[in-house]
């Protein structure tokens, strides 16, 4: 099999990309190891920044999104005893918009399966071949035989687990990493959300996120340590926590509502930064190449914000013959890739309890708050990063 593209990983950024591309009228072909029922069950997180939404409008996938997505325009922060809202539209003039990714990953599956291009589920990618040589290839597994797809470029988006990175030379490679001393258990519950927008807690033992899929289906996270087993954490421990947790700084009158949980998640919370993001033919886009902390949800959107840029820039190779703005995407994703890790790293250490958190650490992470609190320079600059840097 020959394509212009081969794609790699059908998460958003390789769908997305493959929308963007047929679109423009590039050939391309899109490889994803696991079935289609898997990808769309996928349970990720849920905030987009106007950025992403414009992108999705713009490839004609915008059309549940704006019947079922639902726009907010600030967040609340809970710390210490007080609770501060933080108006992104007052701020900004942006806003942000909350659908879940798994509707994201539907929705392009869908639009991808009628009009094409091609996509193969139960294909895995082994390796990567001649990315510094005139002709790079796939080698990939599908239903028990093994294929090759010749390209003239190829998008590794096969996530953090995937092996195009692996074909950046190791020489040629550095890679970035902190691991964090906690996790997110996340559940689904089917009870309308506690509040209009999200919150963010810092409470005596912890964090805690109130987010939302629907008006009737509420997703709450909270701390725990590295390794727990959401076995050891009944429906009513969950609630309790959850609730001690947000009622640090909320009003009296604001009550946790609770209801039947139908889904506990384990996530594990890293950054982490591989570059350079090409190699000769072969380019890096997504959670392949970026991994962030979910505090602050950037991950969706800055593998979105990659492919934006990969999208305009085989767009130009097709129309005009010009290398210039893939020959710029490295630096150009990267730049904002450690504006996102910077931003993730902030909110991350800022609302968590690492364990053993000495006194004077705690005393400085509440400051920060109350700073954000108090300064609306400082809450301008989370608003800014939250509902996302422009484009350029
Ligand atoms: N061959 C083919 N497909 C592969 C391979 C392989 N060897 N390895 C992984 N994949 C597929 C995975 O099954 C997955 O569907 O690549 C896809 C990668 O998708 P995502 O992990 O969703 O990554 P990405 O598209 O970059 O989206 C980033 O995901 O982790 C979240 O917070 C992150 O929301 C962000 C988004
Ligand atoms: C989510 O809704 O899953 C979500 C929202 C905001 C975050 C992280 C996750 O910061």
């Amino acid at each position: 099999m020959r394509t212009t593209v081969g794609i790699i990983g059908a998460g958003p950024a390789g769908l997305l990309l493959a929308r963007q591309l047929h679109l423009a009228g590039i050939d391309c072909v899109v490889l994803e190891n696991r079935d289609r029922a898997y990808i769309e069950a996928r349970q990720r997180a849920g905030m987009l920044e106007a950025g992403t939404v414009e992108a999705l409008r713009a490839v004609g996938a915008g059309s549940r999104l704006d019947a079922e997505g639902l726009e907010h325009h600030g967040i609340e922060l809970r710390f210490d005893g007080t609770s501060h809202r933080v108006d992104f539209r007052a701020l900004t003039g942006r806003t942000v918009t909350v659908y879940a990714q798994t509707e994201i990953v539907k929705d392009l599956v869908a639009l991808q399966l009628a009009e094409g291009p091609p996509l193969f589920f139960g294909a895995e990618a082994v390796a990567v071949e001649g990315a510094d040589g005139g002709s790079p290839r796939v080698r990939y597994r599908h239903e028990g035989r093994e294929a090759t797809l010749e390209c003239d470029w190829i998008v590794g988006c096969d996530g953090f687990h995937g092996v195009a990175r692996s074909a950046v030379p190791a020489a040629l490679r550095t890679t970035y990493e902190r691991d964090y001393p906690f996790s997110w258990l996340g559940i689904l519950a089917d009870v309308a959300p506690s509040s209009d927008e999200l919150v963010y807690a810092r409470g005596a033992t912890g964090f805690a996120l109130l987010s939302m899929r629907s008006p009737t289906v509420s997703r709450l996270y909270l701390q725990v340590p590295n390794g727990t087993d959401p076995a050891d954490w009944p429906d009513e421990r969950i609630w309790d926590e959850l609730d001690a947790r947000f009622a640090a700084g909320s009003d009296p009158d604001w009550t946790l509502r609770r209801g039947p949980v139908t889904s506990k998640t384990l996530t594990p919370m890293r950054s982490f930064v591989c570059e350079p993001m090409r190699h000769g033919r072969l380019l890096l886009a997504g959670d392949a190449a970026h991994i962030v902390p979910p505090t602050g949800a950037k991950g969706l959107n800055l593998a979105v914000f990659d492919v934006r840029l990969l999208g305009r820039a085989f767009e130009a190779l097709h129309r005009t013959g010009s290398t210039a703005l893939l020959d710029a995407y490295p630096r150009a994703a990267l730049r904002r890739v450690w504006q996102a890790t910077r931003f993730s790293y902030d909110m991350t250490t800022m609302l968590h309890v690492p364990p053993g958190e000495s006194d004077f650490d705690r005393r400085i992470e509440l400051t920060r708050l109350e700073r954000i609190a108090t300064s609306r320079d400082a809450a301008a600059e989370l608003a800014a990063q939250y509902t996302g840097l422009p484009l350029e």
